[in-house]
């Protein structure tokens, strides 16, 4: 899992540099697909099941642009000067999955969407220093939920965080919200992968009709940022941080 996910993080750094105004969704999207196959890895998304109706995950990435949520798929909108743009990043390497995304300013950025940014960041690591053994389960909700209310931001409720290993998908289901307290004891050796979605506005998303992209339903900004994390006694383990 350590293995796994610093392929991931090495991934998800160089993919946010790679990021340049005027470039499609899909060249960035490509751009992964060699990063993740120079590293010797495979992308843990594409071919991916859609639920009923909806084909596999077409990307090798997602790549969501301002009012787009999480699950964007690559294709030939430009991305803009002032945009931000969240990279999802989850890979297989030596049979398991190291899963992780960041949100990166594009140029100069309304200065409530960089603060939207920062204070979705915030989150993710007030959420990370919960995962340790002993703790429960929906302490990591809740402190997600707790560090953005003030700012009036929406937390997303519809799409969670989730249990990681030798799949991309495993329990538990980690909420974004709710009281702390709850749910299964925290143990050492877990693998989770936290990640707040986290809105300017209204916390309403719909999924738009390609069957995957999310989008907030008043069309402002999100904010999608997450780490594989290892609940270890005393403090977490980050599992996807980068080399450099
Ligand atoms: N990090 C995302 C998740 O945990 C990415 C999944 S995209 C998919 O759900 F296409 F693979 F589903
Ligand atoms: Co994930």
């Amino acid at each position: 899992m350590r293995d796994a996910g610093r392929v991931a993080a090495n991934v998800r750094v160089q993919l946010a540099k790679a990021i340049a105004p005027g470039m499609t969704t899909q060249e960035l999207d490509l751009i992964g697909r060699d990063l993740i196959e120079q590293a010797g890895a495979r992308s843990a998304f594409i071919q991916y099941p859609g639920p009923r109706g909806v084909p596999p995950y077409p990307g090798y990435t997602c790549i969501s642009v301002n009012e787009e949520v999480v699950h964007g798929i690559p294709g030939d909108r430009k991305i803009q000067l002032g945009d931000i743009v969240s990279i999802d990043v989850g890979v297989v390497y030596k049979g398991f999955i190291g899963d992780n995304a960041m949100t990166v300013c594009v140029g100069v950025t309304d200065p409530n969407v960089l603060a939207l940014v920062r204070w979705a960041e915030q989150s993710l690591h007030n959420a990370i220093e919960q995962a340790v053994a002993g703790n429960r389960l929906t302490d990591i909700s809740h402190a997600v939920e707790s560090t953005v209310k003030p700012q009036g931001y929406g937390v997303v409720r519809d799409f969670v965080g989730h249990g990681v290993g030798r799949k991309m998908h495993e329990p538990p289901q980690i909420y974004n919200f709710g009281p702390p307290g709850r749910g299964p004891l925290l143990k050492e050796g877990m693998t989770l992968a936290i990640e707040p979605m986290i809105n300017l506005g209204t916390h309403d998303v719909e999924t738009l009709d390609d069957g995957w992209t999310v989008v907030t339903r008043d069309r402002l900004p999100s904010v999608h940022v997450e780490h594989t994390v290892a609940v270890m006694e005393g403090k977490a383990e980050i599992l996807t941080l980068p080399d450099v």
